[in-house]
Order: structure tokens, then C-alpha cells, then sequence
């Protein structure tokens, strides 16, 4: 049997490693948030916003920035209909409306003439998911967001590492998460980040994010409102340190990796994650569609994959396809139906080598010769 090929596994060294042992040695009682600290400070360096704050999940970044923004029942909030559900969860939890809109055919995130069509007076917000390390419209989406005086929020859960206009993504909408779940660029685990330049908004998130209690107050558990508790731990923060210190290598092993797939299916009747000029792609999640024209059978594929030891991982499915009552699509959501079936991840992670690469890319071969 030939090696398995994971779709994604993290790249933990000694140096992450020696950061967790001084953390389950030391980080107790006044140090118990030095390394939380140390990983937001690192972060906030590369993302070059004002505030950030390390939470349990990206998830909970969004449900936190939502409920800071004071999303509330009856609210309306625009995203694409092809996302994770993680995006969409927190917007039910707080009772408001997910419209789900269509994507743009060769970014597959979220188109901005959808985006202006489906804005209501209801509207409080626009999610910007920029879906497999492709970077959204962002410039169109901010003018429109000004035009009518509504936020855009960045979900670059999956964006690490990617830069639009020379800036990173996720320093751009009012409040950006990101996360750091074992299968990210950069891991803790579990774990994630909400960042933001606007201190009126982090205050409220701060204080939301500790069970309602402010920061400064003097009277010990004095809560002023509900909150929530989506913390990242101490020891999380500590690997996730480790990771930003050797950020740089993480991002270019997965933009390596990324080129010998470019290289080795670049005549195949297909389209692979897209960078255009004013973006740099962090690719994390290397994806292809294939061509319309070719009667492609993803099954057979994740078959061929399957046989081969290598993990296969299908295109998120439109939300509005999962049949949930809460997750309508606005319109008819065309391209978006029309990608996801023909849509494939690729395996890929920082330690991947090129034979592992070409292992993958000639199962895709076999697939395509059998199906043309
Ligand atoms: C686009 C997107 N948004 C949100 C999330 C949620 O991240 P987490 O699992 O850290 O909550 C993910 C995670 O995979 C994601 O891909």
C-alpha cells in the first residue's frame, strides 16, 4: 500500500514544542496570559490593525464581532451561498437572517453586483468570505459598503498568508476573524482571532467576550451584561506563537506546494485557485473545478484517491442545498449551483513533497482521461 497522503496536517517543530513545555512549566497564576499575549502582539504585527483578540475558534470570533456590532433579530446579513457553515452559524444564534447571494466564476467568492441587489433596509452587514485563500472584491465591496453605510466583515478563516493591494487580508472590513483549526496554515489547535482597527467596537467585544464584565471594572465578577466565553488557553497561544515565528516558512511551503500542482495541471481542462494582479493567494486549500464541457464524475475521482491512499475533500456545498430551514438563497445563485459539482480540494501541507504532489496530480490525469 503506497503512503497515505493527508488532505492537511499541520508542521510542528521543536520550536513550537519547547514554547508548550515553559507553558504547561511556567504559564500559571501571573504568567497565565503571557503566551496569549505574546501570539495577539505577533499577530497584530503581521496584520498591521489596532486590535486583536485570541478566542476558542473562529466561530466564536464571528459570533463576538456580530453580537458587537449589536446584530438582532430581524437583522439581515449578506454572504455567499458557497461558505462553511461556521460563517453563517453565528448569524442564526443571534436570530438575525443570513441572505445567501451568489460568487463570482473565477474567485468563487462573493459577487458585488449580488451583493448590491440584495440590500434591504434591513441590511447590518456584509460578510466577505474569502473562500480557499482567494481573495474577494474587496475594493468593490468596501465602496458599496460606504454607499450605504453598511459594514463588510472579512471571514479570512482560510486567508492567512493572502494580500490584496499589498495588504493582508483581513485588515480591511470593520472586524476580520481568522482560524486556527489543525487543518490551517498556521494552527493551535483550535483557535481563532478577531481583529479590528475600531476600539469602540473591540471594547464591546472584549467585554462580551468575558462573560459581560469590563475591562477596568474594580468590583470582582461584576457582569454588566451577558457575554460569552470563547477564549483561546494559554498553551493554545503558545503553539500558535511558536507557528507566527515561523510564519514566513509556513506560507511559502504552502505557495510551493501550490506551484508543483499549477505546474503539473496546467494543460488539464480545468481551473485552479486564481491570482490576480493585485493579489498574492496564501493557498491554503489548493482547488480545482473542472471544465463544464467534460462529464465529470467526482465520485469516480474521490474513488481513484481513495485507492490510491490519498484523501480526497469535495467543495463546500452551497448552504442553501443543505436543505436547513434558516438557510434560504436570495436568488437563483446560478454559478455558485454550477461550481460546487465540479469542484475538488487537493491535498496540501507544508511538508508535502513533490512526488506526493505528482502522486495526486496523476490520479487527477487518470479521472479526466476516463471521463473525456
Ligand atoms: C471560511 C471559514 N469560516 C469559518 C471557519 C470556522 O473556523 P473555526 O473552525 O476555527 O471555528 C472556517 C473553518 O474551517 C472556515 O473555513
Amino acid at each position: 500500500m503506497k503512503s497515505k497522503i493527508f488532505y492537511v496536517k499541520p508542521s510542528v517543530t521543536q520550536v513550537e514544542i519547547d514554547f508548550v513545555l515553559d507553558a504547561a512549566a511556567n504559564g500559571w497564576g501571573e504568567h497565565c496570559y503571557d503566551y496569549i499575549e505574546r501570539f495577539e502582539n505577533k499577530f497584530k504585527d503581521y496584520l498591521g490593525v489596532k486590535h486583536v483578540l485570541a478566542t476558542s475558534s473562529c466561530t466564536g470570533a464571528m459570533h463576538l464581532g456580530l453580537a458587537g456590532l449589536k446584530i438582532s433579530p430581524g437583522d439581515e446579513i449578506i454572504l455567499a451561498d458557497l461558505n462553511w457553515i461556521a460563517t453563517v452559524s453565528p448569524i442564526v444564534h443571534l436570530m438575525a437572517k443570513p441572505v445567501l447571494i451568489d460568487v463570482l466564476p473565477d474567485s468563487w467568492c462573493l459577487d458585488p453586483f449580488a451583493v448590491k441587489r440584495a440590500i434591504s433596509k434591513r441590511t447590518k452587514a456584509i460578510i466577505a468570505t474569502h473562500l480557499y485563500g482567494n481573495l474577494c472584491e474587496l475594493h468593490e465591496l468596501l465602496q458599496i459598503g460606504q454607499k450605504y453605510g453598511i459594514p463588510v466583515i472579512e471571514d479570512a478563516a482560510e486567508a492567512l498568508g493572502s494580500y490584496y493591494d499589498g495588504r493582508p487580508a483581513g485588515s480591511f472590513g470593520v472586524f476580520s476573524t481568522f482560524s486556527f483549526h489543525g487543518s490551517k496554515t498556521i494552527t493551535t489547535g483550535e483557535g481563532g482571532i478577531f481583529a479590528t482597527n475600531n476600539t469602540e467596537l473591540f471594547n464591546r467585544v472584549l467585554t462580551l467576550s468575558n462573560h459581560g464584565r469590563k475591562q477596568g471594572e474594580k468590583r470582582q465578577f461584576w457582569s454588566e451584561r451577558v457575554g460569552y466565553k470563547f477564549k483561546m488557553a494559554n498553551i493554545q497561544a503558545a503553539i500558535g506563537y511558536g507557528q507566527m515565528t515561523r510564519f514566513n516558512e509556513l506560507i511559502d511551503k504552502k505557495r510551493l506546494v501550490f506551484s508543483w500542482y499549477k505546474e503539473r495541471l496546467k494543460n488539464l481542462p480545468l481551473m485552479i485557485n486564481p491570482e490576480p494582479a493585485k493579489c498574492k493567494n496564501g493557498y491554503w486549500m489548493p482547488t480545482v473545478i473542472i471544465d463544464k464541457e467534460i462529464n465529470f464524475d467526482r465520485e469516480a475521482l474521490l474513488t481513484i484517491f481513495k485507492e490510491n491512499n490519498i484523501d480526497g475533500r469535495v467543495f463546500f456545498w452551497p448552504l442553501s442545498l443543505l436543505g436547513i430551514d434558516t438557510l434560504v438563497k436570495y436568488e437563483d445563485n446560478k454559478i455558485s449551483y454550477d461550481l460546487y459539482s465540479r469542484g475538488v480540494n487537493l491535498p496540501s501541507y507544508h511538508d508535502m513533497t513533490e512526488k506526493e504532489v505528482t502522486r495526486v496530480a496523476e490520479c487527477l490525469k487518470i479521472s479526466l482521461n476516463r471521463q473525456t
